[in-house]
């Protein structure tokens, strides 16, 4: 099969600005700061079309201005897509979308779920009518919007974010002098509304699934690890932590796969994720983070259709990290994507969906 391998890479800031960007290196004070950490780096793309390349015969198109031109002249069998856009709420909808205009199919969420799953206010709205539990919230566009009545404490977030960014040390609010100091934050250096969430004080767990409709696949449960942190610092899992202080040369241990669970918790963790996925009507894959309450219930914190997959053990990438736990190398994560993708299109894959089929 021909595969075309359509990403946005780190440190290559085309559409946005002249000169290239550095990728995130100090602690996120300024807006710019954490502009491009949803990106790929180098490293990620090439292992990416290396695990493509052992099946199909790949093309690697950068998701920019050009991509929708490349398409129509390429014509690939399938689109592996880990793009993440390049600007807007719906910047993780703009590959997808113009592969639908062109009838080129693709791997993962179509438009409308990868639009909603970023705008993290309309993911809870889907999740709650559908009775998926997940933490009560309010959105405020400016300070005076901020309730009179908050019960303590509190997590605020950017609504249209990912990977971390606008999470950080100070997200976790204890009163209102600290909620409205980060709502301040938030507001001005996103340009965005702001999440204000319950917060979840129970353990947190991070969820891999692969697969469609009744061969979906929970893959081995993430924990992680919030003692292994820096001394003094809040147990979230901030930008901080994700991205400063936990350095491929100097790993945190912050994570345990597969996590130890109880069997009934395991299955309402995998049961939650489930249903958290259908409601959102994802495909092929997504991971899905999950915090216990203070009755030790789970509850989906947001879904992340287009997961990180940082191919080096070392960096500590979830998705990758639960499926060598249930045997699965790199490469074999990657085309149990295209085998859930071509088995959910039925397109000749080579091979069937026997990989997911398997765990
Ligand atoms: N309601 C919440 N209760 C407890 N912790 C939370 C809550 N929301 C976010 N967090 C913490 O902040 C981290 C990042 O928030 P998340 O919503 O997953 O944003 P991102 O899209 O940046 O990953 C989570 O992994 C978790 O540790
Ligand atoms: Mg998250």
């Amino acid at each position: 099969m021909h595969i075309a391998l359509s990403f946005n890479l780190k440190g290559d800031a085309v559409g946005l600005m002249e000169e290239p960007a550095e990728p995130p290196s100090e602690p996120p004070d300024l807006p710019s700061d954490d502009l491009f950490a949803e990106w790929d780096d180098i490293h990620t793309i090439k292992a990416v079309e290396a695990a493509l390349a052992s099946r199909h015969q790949v093309t690697l198109v950068e998701a920019d201005l050009d991509a929708f031109e490349i398409y129509r002249k390429l014509r690939p069998d399938l689109v592996f897509n880990i793009a993440e856009g390049l600007h807007g709420a719906s910047r993780e909808a703009q590959i997808p979308a113009i592969l639908d205009m062109l009838g080129i199919p693709y791997t993962g969420s179509d438009p409308l779920t990868l639009g909603l799953c970023l705008d993290k206010r309309r993911t809870k709205e889907i999740l709650a009518q559908h009775g998926v539990a997940t933490p009560g919230f309010t959105v405020v566009n400016s300070l005076a919007e901020i309730p009179a009545r908050l019960r303590y404490p509190l997590i605020v977030k950017p609504t249209l974010e990912g990977s971390s960014k606008g999470v950080t040390d100070k997200a976790l609010v204890r009163n209102r002098h600290e909620l409205v100091c980060q709502l301040e934050w938030v507001l001005n250096t996103y340009h965005q509304s702001a999440l204000i969430e319950e917060f979840l004080p129970g353990r947190e767990f991070t969820v891999a699934l692969i697969g469609n409709g009744n061969d979906l696949t929970v893959l081995p449960i993430v924990e992680i690890n919030f003692d292994t942190l820096p001394a003094g610092v809040q147990p979230i899992y901030s930008y901080e932590a994700k991205w400063l202080w936990d350095q491929e040369e100097d790993p945190l241990q912050i994570f345990s796969c597969p996590a130890a669970l109880e069997p009934l918790l395991r299955l309402q963790i995998e049961e939650l994720c489930k249903a958290a996925f259908r409601a959102l009507d994802c495909r092929d894959w997504c991971r899905i983070d999950v915090r216990l309450d203070a009755k030790g219930r789970p509850q989906v914190i947001e879904l992340n259709p287009l997961p990180g997959i940082l191919p080096r053990p070392e960096q500590n990438s979830c998705f990758p990290k639960a499926a060598r736990a249930v045997g699965l190398s790199y490469d074999e994560m990657i085309l149990a994507v295209v085998d859930a993708a071509c088995a959910r299109l039925a397109l000749p894959a080579g091979v069937s969906n026997e990989r997911c089929r398997m765990l």
